[in-house]
């Protein structure tokens, strides 16, 4: 039937019109419901209204009738009564009057008025009872009459009455008349109701409703789509909304979907979100899993009255949000931002990512005292430069420790309340800010599986051994049950720092610290990035437009272009990749308005005096060289010390000739794998330091030392004379590595390494007993 009548485009639209069929008739039915009920309201009220104007008008009749009758019937003059009642004979809508004496007694009346009389007797004793004389209707031959009685006053008291008459059939018909007109009014309604909903229906609905269809069919069968074609009222808009989700979710699980088929195909084993969803479900089962880190992965702030969520700058976030999105899981971090507090419910938890909540964040609160003294203090002017071999002298103050130590003791007290009531739960601590905690959350939860993960470099045990508190940061260390680090040389400076400072046993077969029988495993997983595969490449020319643009917007011209990306940090050699770059252009002036280097620089830790100095050192050091070679039109350094997102960074990444990566020390170096990742047109040339963790893995980059300036400006000068067909080949090589080995591979390892890891019988006490750990023969990654 919708097919013939083509109303609606195709029979699933039958639905639609259901639905608008079931909406006219709500509607008809509430406006007839109305409609009849203010008519009912309207006809009790007229009918009221032409009763009193009835009553009044027979007081008005019998009043005068009465003045007149009065001496007549005192004086007994029957014929001039009755010439005086036949007066009122014919009058409009008086059906007559009678007259009577004083024992009521008919003595005059108009033609026909007995029978009149007779028929309304009761309404007429009525009437004499009536108050006000308002009188009684009574019905007569099909009609309803109306009769009002009046006493007639003789000179020596009451002399008789009189009776008026009246027809009021007249209101009955009026009444009928205005129910007529009010049924037909509800008809008329109901008419225009069911036009104007199909109509509305027609012309509103339908062509969405049809794009909609459309876009879903197009959807099933896998045609790219932004998002159906819907209006903007602000009715479409959730509809939208939802539907743009919905295509995001389908088409990325059909990515990974055909991406895990090619792979499956091609007898590769690369590991994608994916592959890591499942792989997380099999391993820890029921087990949950709880990340802790200082940093977390999602900042309110409050921006010019209204509230913003933003991701802080780190390679941390990049890397664990997988895991947790792949597992549901919850990670606990410290709150910072502007409107942090106002975002969480009151057990300080916040579902993210706030487009498309996949998991919790726990926000754990600071004092500035705790801040300052745990971050700023102790992990950062303490921790980072012992551990960073980049002469800048580790700053130990007592009560930095302290707070170093609560702050600890405030994280794990979180952490033990998130996994209460969880068996064996499985929690991965983050970093240099937390060496105390897998101590603390052993000593109360034995059942809980701990891994830590340093993400920065280990020194040896002489550097380490400065340290005023190495033992309590080792032994809150070796709580953990796995250890994980980026390197094999920083797992090995570990294990020999623990041999040289604590009594203990290493047990280098299985690459572990054996304490009263109790095993922390020490692994290196080198951490990587997403690497999206399917990445659309480039079309051809338009990394060079988003070079020129870029560069334009610095007020440059050059058709080269160089890319630095860091937080500023003393570790990162930035004035040593400026000084670098000062020489290349000495050695090679041929370069002078051809190359230009983009330098992005995230402010970071800007309380420290170090950072704040190395941010003025840096913007001095640009100049210097800026004013040395500069001309119309061109500069060798364009430094731009503000966060970029990840999204803003890829164009440079994209466009740039060289990637200058010089950090003095660094555990891993995620830019750099970054800027591989991002180069599927495979050009690009990686200039990498030997001391970031990155440089063991990709052998292709140009690897330097940067505190060797000859040494790096050659670096810089090769590639950039360096041949495409040798460009290309590293790129591959270095895009192949990175591909295989991914940052889904290093949260599959490192969860694969701690589900290994088989926990000893609960009965060994819960409360701080030693516990032994052993890893099951062959651990994976190993
Ligand atoms: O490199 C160590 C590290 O903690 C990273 O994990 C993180 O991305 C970076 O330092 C940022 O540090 P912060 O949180 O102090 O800004």
């Amino acid at each position: 039937m919708c097919a013939r009548f083509r109303l609606w485009p195709t029979p699933c639209i039958c639905s639609g019109m259901r639905l608008s069929m079931r909406l006219t008739l709500s509607l008809v039915a509430g406006v007839a419901v109305v409609s009849l009920g203010l008519t009912l309201y309207q006809a009790h009220a007229q009918r009221r209204g032409l009763r009193r104007e009835l009553q009044q008008r027979a007081l008005v009749v019998a009043e005068s009738l009465e003045k007149s009758a009065a001496p007549l019937v005192d004086g007994h003059s029957t014929s001039e009564l009755q010439r005086l009642a036949a007066q009122f004979q014919n009058h409009e809508r008086l059906a007559g009057v009678a007259v009577y004496d004083a024992q009521k007694t008919p003595l005059a009346g108009t033609a026909g008025v007995d029978e009149l009389a007779a028929a309304g007797a009761g309404a007429l004793r009525r009437a004499i009872e009536a108050p006000g004389g308002s009188g009684a209707f009574f019905p007569w031959k099909g009609k309803t009459m109306h009769v009002v009685a009046l006493p007639i006053s003789g000179a020596t008291g009451s002399a008789g009455m009189l009776a008026v008459f009246q027809d009021a059939g007249y209101i009955d018909a009026q009444e009928v008349s205005l129910w007529k007109r009010a049924l037909a009014g509800v008809a008329a309604q109901t008419v225009m109701i069911v036009c104007a909903t199909l109509l509305f229906l027609r012309w509103s609905l339908r062509r969405p409703l049809a794009h909609l269809e459309k876009w879903l069919r197009d959807l099933r069968r896998g045609a790219p789509s932004e998002g159906p074609d819907l209006p903007e009222e602000a009715g479409f808009a959730p509809l939208k909304r939802e539907a743009v989700r919905l295509a995001t979710t389908l088409t990325a699980a059909r990515a990974a979907a055909e991406e895990e088929a090619r792979l499956r195909d091609a007898g590769e084993s690369q590991w994608t979100e994916e592959r890591l969803r499942a792989f997380i479900q099999t391993r820890l089962e029921a087990q949950r899993l709880f990340v802790v880190s200082n940093r977390e992965p999602y900042e309110h702030v409050r921006r010019n009255g209204a509230v913003e969520c933003s991701v802080p700058a780190s390679g941390l976030v990049t890397a664990l949000e997988p895991i947790l999105r792949a597992s549901d899981g919850t990670w606990i971090a410290q709150g910072t931002g502007s409107a942090d507090r106002e975002s969480v419910d009151d057990r300080g938890h916040v579902r993210v990512p706030p487009e498309y909540p996949q998991y919790t964040l726990r926000r754990v609160w600071l004092t500035p005292e705790e801040e300052q003294g745990f971050y700023f203090g102790f992990a950062n002017e303490g921790l980072w430069p012992l551990c960073h071999i980049a002469h800048t002298r580790p700053v130990f103050r007592a009560p930095d420790w302290e707070y170093y130590r609560t702050v600890n003791q405030h994280f794990a007290d979180a952490v033990l309340e998130e996994i209460a009531g969880e068996r064996n739960p499985a929690v991965l601590v983050q970093d240099y800010h937390f060496a105390l905690l897998p101590k603390m959350i052993k000593a109360v939860r034995p059942d809980a599986r701990v891994a830590i993960f340093w993400h920065i470099p280990w020194p040896n045990p002489e550097a380490f051994g400065i340290c005023p508190w190495q033992a309590e940061l080792l032994d809150g260390l070796l709580g953990a049950d796995l250890v994980g680090f980026h390197v094999q040389a920083h797992c090995n400076n570990f294990l020999d720092t623990v041999d040289r400072l604590l009594e203990s046993r290493i047990d280098r077969e299985r690459f572990a610290v054996n304490r009263g029988g109790r095993f922390t495993y020490v692994r290196p997983l080198p951490i990587s990035v997403p690497f999206a595969a399917e990445a659309a490449m480039p079309a051809p020319g338009e990394s060079n437009l988003e070079r020129v643009a870029m560069l334009r917007a610095a007020g440059v011209e050059a058709p080269m272009m160089g890319v630095g990306v860091d937080r500023l940090d003393y570790t990162k050699g930035i004035p040593e990749r400026f000084r670098a770059l000062e020489t290349f252009f000495e050695k090679h002036p041929s370069y002078v308005g051809e190359f230009t280097f983009v330098q992005i620089g995230a402010p970071s830790r800007t309380p420290i005096r170090r950072y704040h100095d190395l941010m003025g050192e840096v913007t001095e050091e640009a100049e210097r060289i800026n004013r040395r070679f500069r001309s119309n039109g061109w500069k060798p350094i364009v430094f731009l010390p503000r966060h970029h997102s990840h999204e803003q960074i890829l164009p440079y990444y994209r466009a740039a000739d060289l990637c200058l990566v010089t950090s003095l020390h660094d555990g891993m170096n995620l830019v750099a794998k970054e800027y591989v990742a991002a180069r599927n047109d495979e050009g690009g040339v990686l200039i990498l330091s030997r001391f970031a963790g990155a440089s063991h893995e990709l052998a292709d980059a140009l690897l330097v030392n940067p505190y060797d300036t000859e040494g790096l400006s050659d670096a810089i000068y090769r590639a950039l004379a360096m041949t495409p067909e040798e460009r290309r080949a590293r790129m591959a090589r270095m895009r192949m590595y990175v591909r295989e080995h991914n940052v889904y591979r290093w949260a599959g390892t490192l969860i694969s390494e701690l589900a290994a890891i088989r926990l000893q019988a609960p009965d060994h006490g819960r409360h701080g007993a030693a516990m032994a750990a052993e890893l099951a023969p062959v651990a994976p990654g190993r």
